[in-house]
């Protein structure tokens, strides 16, 4: 329990690091949640029009989930690497530095899934990408990932890590419940479309 324990915190200080927020409010952009949806994500960044903040966005909050997962996977195991991985998700959604209050975990999602078993990442960004392409809905696309990857991971691998993966897929799908209403109602904006003050 104690290793399990050390498992969640660490792995939840390290994916309660608002990228996002920080590397906007660096940038002179001012406070991520006062622009566009109010996300601190990569998705909301690029609103701003700095595609470069945003590729960066994206890749640290993958980053802060696939290096610590990676690392408790090699070192302590699968179960360790499980436990990191619930807590880096959660430090993204829950970061105590922003008040509980964060983002909806898509990119930290891609990054400790594909910690935890790659082909996962690979089938989810893959099928991110198809749909973001036909639909510019970064949302939608993310959504449509989300529900799909843990039977994609039924069909390749353990019961274990599907049951896993849909537990952290529904999180994510609740987390979109906005981007939801936003897409049935027609007013999610696409990829890409700049920012309209936060709602
Ligand atoms: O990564 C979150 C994305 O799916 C939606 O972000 O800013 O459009 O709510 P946003």
């Amino acid at each position: 329990w104690i290793v399990w324990g050390a498992a969640l915190l660490a792995g939840y200080l390290c994916g309660s690091i608002p990228f996002g927020y920080l590397f906007s409010r660096m940038a002179g952009l001012g406070d991520i949640r006062t622009i566009g949806s109010g996300n601190i994500g990569a998705t909301n960044v690029l609103r701003t029009g700095n595609k470069g903040l945003a590729a960066a966005t994206l890749i640290f909050d993958a980053a802060k989930g696939f290096v610590p997962v990676l690392l408790a996977r090699q070192y302590l195991g699968m179960e360790a690497a499980m436990a990191v991985a619930v807590g880096a998700f959660l430090g993204h959604l829950f970061p105590v530095w922003l008040g509980f209050k964060g983002g909806k975990g898509v990119a930290t999602y891609i990054g400790v899934i594909t910690a935890l078993y790659w082909p996962a990442g690979a089938f989810f960004c893959a099928l991110w990408l198809i749909i973001a392409l036909v639909t510019r809905y970064s949302s939608l696309s993310a959504l449509i990932a989300a529900a799909a990857t843990p039977f994609f991971v039924l069909a390749m691998t353990s019961v274990p890590l599907f049951i896993f993966l849909l537990a952290l897929s529904a999180v994510l799908i609740q987390r979109h419940h906005q981007n939801i209403r936003k897409l049935i109602d027609g007013h999610e904006s696409k990829i890409g479309q700049k920012a309209a003050p936060a709602k």
